[in-house]
């Protein structure tokens, strides 16, 4: 584990451009300010697709093909607190649908917590977490040929470059059977003036997301990172609909990092890349989907047209 990040980060640091990947965001801390981001009044990617949820659940449900008395299986991957999913737990409960919800994730505590919880709130629904990988769960759920209803929320594929997500997508398409669905969350293409707070809020708390890297590089890799020296520096391009993160070096120095046994050396101004946020239309989807086996079969807004919950037809 600590091996591949080490790896990871003395690869991603020796690169002319250099870059980290935005998977090591996710320690406990990070964990902790991202719940802090989905509460920022910046932050509308949570709001509006809550929206969604909150609004169009029955037409959600609709969008399934799938019916009260044939058992499906409900599959979340990066579950998360499920705040989005309760609203459509409820109503297929209270409609009697027969089904089973699986959370997927790769931290059992998140999972242990949400079992609790749904326990508490909605004891009626049959909730069977499992925890790993996404892909070896899909796999290992593959023998069972029940229709699958998977939910892959929050725009977490803008976080994958367009060729990572078509790989993946290819993927998971290759877990699932014809007729399967997909319900895919996609932040939607708008002026920077809406996105680029998102991405720079003005508490600071994803600057400290962003600034955490460096911390658990510091602790977990032996580095010698001065934090203060380095600066979070969000970009978004409103034509193509990439929002990047940045930590920006405020002035020439270098830094040893223990683990990798090497020193990397940073001029003044320059940019370790740590995050990029995709946001999309039909036309990028439609593009990264023709390399899979899903179609678009619905798509759903919030009022805004902020953000698309897609759903996508295992064909
Ligand atoms: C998890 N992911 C979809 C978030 C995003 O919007 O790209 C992570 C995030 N990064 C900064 N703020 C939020």
């Amino acid at each position: 584990m600590l091996e591949q990040f080490a790896k990871d980060v003395d690869e991603g640091l020796s690169q002319p451009k250099k870059e980290l990947s935005s998977k090591y965001f996710y320690n406990k801390k990070g964990d902790a300010l991202f719940m802090e981001i989905m509460k920022m009044p910046e932050y509308y990617l949570t709001r509006s697709e809550m929206e969604i949820f909150t609004e169009q659940t029955q037409d959600l449900i609709n969008a399934f093909s799938v019916t009260p008395s044939n058992y499906f299986e409900l599959i979340e991957l990066g579950a998360g607190d499920g705040s989005k999913t309760r609203k459509l737990l409820a109503a297929l409960s209270d409609q009697g649908y027969q089904y089973d919800y699986m959370p997927v994730d790769i931290s059992k505590n998140v999972l242990d917590l949400l079992e609790d919880s749904l326990q508490k709130d909605l004891p009626q629904v049959s909730v069977k977490p499992k925890h790993g990988d996404y892909f070896e769960i899909l796999q290992s759920l593959k023998n069972s040929h029940h229709p699958k209803v998977v939910l892959f929320l929050g725009s977490n594929i803008g976080n994958m470059s367009d060729e990572t997500a078509t790989d993946f997508l290819y993927q998971l398409g290759a877990n699932l059977q014809a007729g399967d669905k997909l319900l895919l969350g996609a932040d939607l293409i708008k002026p920077a003036e809406v996105v680029m707070p998102a991405y720079d809020d003005k508490q600071g708390i994803t600057r400290e997301f962003n600034i955490n890297l460096l911390h658990r590089m510091n602790n977990e890799l032996e580095a010698s990172f001065d934090v203060d020296a380095f600066e979070h520096a969000p970009e978004y391009n409103e034509t193509n609909g990439v929002a990047k993160s940045f930590l920006k070096s405020k002035r020439d120095q270098h830094v040893a990092i223990n683990a990798t046994g090497k020193v990397y050396q940073f001029t003044a101004g320059e940019k370790i890349h740590t995050e990029t946020s995709r946001k999309y239309n039909d036309e990028i989807l439609l593009d990264i989907l023709k390399n899979t086996d899903f179609t678009i079969a619905h798509k759903f807004t919030d009022r805004k047209q902020y953000f698309a919950d897609y759903i996508l037809n295992r064909e």
